[in-house]
């Protein structure tokens, strides 16, 4: 933990930690090879890292690409002093093609309706150089993206578009953390295919990518020409099946959690047996208790009910104070959680607890609480509330 943090306001946030983000990207790199480009994931608030503060540090290491979701993502980023090349992932809303030329932003095209937009408004804008865009091709997830029969109508299509030029074609992988199925590999397969026929059409697909976290941790073959890290980035593998092939990724990828989140104690109370605490008395102590009240609540990232944190020895959510687990006890309210300090003697207002991250040589992965919510580490990441303020640490 970085000692000392202080700022004005309400005492919770985030803690980035620059040098681990640093350590992941050079994992990555030397995990794919330097030939091979880096398009590194930055929506959702980088994972809820803060997207301004995660992407400046990547262009400092010069990765190839930031991916974003949308206009407003990138935009953000734009005004923040963000140069790096953007590819909007998810493509755009038609009127939106201005703010994509003005912003000089990479849009992905999905499907034909909206390539035929991008160059009716290019031509509108009297683009002096064509825009370059990525093709995503959808090779088994049935979300967006041109399906493989389409292909041949997306280059006739294509062949009207003087000003657009195709500079990636991609595809998004379902299931990579997956060996049990064959689901991948006939991704793999149907994109191969794709990029077969586009060259024989006379047409350069531009840089093909494909690979996501899990991919690029355990599946040298779909590496092509760049990778797309979001999760390994931050920190977190996959939960693979079978589970032996993480430990396999683990030392193949070693990786550093970037994100920490902490607050501080806002206030300690002596709590007779048979009380209760917090919304509904959910909690009830069992003894004479110490609880301390934490600058964080669901508006902050912690789930309510379900609390955040790894398990202590009992199975019990917990957050670390001086190196112990600390329970959470009743319902996380939105701006207030509750925890049992009854057994850390040394517990005091304004002391920090981590609520998930690192503290000295312990740690509470996101991804461990994710687990037992029964959800995934970037839903948990991304509802880190907009008011947690991200501090980036050595
Ligand atoms: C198109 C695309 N590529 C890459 C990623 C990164 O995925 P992961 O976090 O598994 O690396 C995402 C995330 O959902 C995505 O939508």
């Amino acid at each position: 933990m970085a000692k000392g943090i202080q700022f004005d306001g309400r005492p919770v946030w985030a803690e980035i930690s620059t040098s681990a983000l640093k350590h992941n990207l050079r994992a990555i790199r030397r995990r794919v090879g330097r030939g091979r480009k880096i398009l590194a994931i930055v929506k959702g608030n980088a994972y809820g890292h803060g997207a301004v503060e995660v992407s400046r540090v990547l262009e400092r290491e010069r990765v190839d690409l930031l991916g974003v979701t949308c206009t407003t993502e990138a935009i953000e980023l734009r005004e923040s002093g963000v140069r790096s090349p953007i590819l909007l992932l998810s493509g755009t809303w038609q009127g939106e093609e201005p703010r994509v030329f003005r912003h000089k932003l990479t849009p992905a095209v999905t499907n034909v309706a909206q390539l035929r937009n991008l160059e009716r408004a290019a031509s509108r804008a009297r683009l002096r150089r064509p825009l370059g865009f990525h093709l995503k091709v959808d090779t088994g997830m049935n979300r967006l993206g041109v399906m493989p029969e389409d292909i041949g109508k997306f280059l006739a299509a294509l062949a009207d578009c003087r000003r657009l030029k195709l500079e990636g074609t991609f595809t998004h992988f379902a299931s990579s953390e997956n060996f049990a199925s064959g689901q991948t590999e006939e991704q793999e397969r149907r994109f191969a295919t794709v990029l077969e026929r586009m060259r024989a059409a006379g047409c350069d697909p531009g840089m093909a990518h494909l690979a996501n976290s899990a991919a690029i941790a355990s599946r040298p073959s779909t590496w092509a020409d760049m990778v797309r890290p979001g999760a390994i980035l931050y920190g977190y593998h996959q939960n693979y099946d079978p589970p032996e092939k993480r430990l396999a990724a683990e030392q193949a990828l070693p990786l550093r959690l970037v994100l920490s989140l902490r607050a501080r104690i806002l206030m300690i109370r002596d709590v007779k047996r048979g009380e209760g605490v917090g919304y509904n008395a959910r909690f009830t102590a069992e003894r004479d208790s110490r609880i301390a009240i934490l600058a964080a609540g669901y508006a902050d990232g912690l789930v309510r009910h379900r609390h955040p944190g790894g398990p202590d020895a009992v199975g019990r959510r917990c957050v670390l104070l001086h190196g112990q687990c600390a329970p959470v006890v009743g319902i996380v309210s939105m701006d207030l959680a509750a925890v049992d300090v009854t057994g850390i003697p040394a517990a005091r207002v304004g002391d920090v607890v981590t609520i998930y991250g690192t503290d000295g040589k312990r740690s509470l992965p996101v991804s461990d609480a994710a687990r037992q919510m029964g959800t995934v580490t970037s839903d948990l990441l991304t509802s880190i509330g907009a008011r947690v303020r991200r501090i980036c640490v050595r």
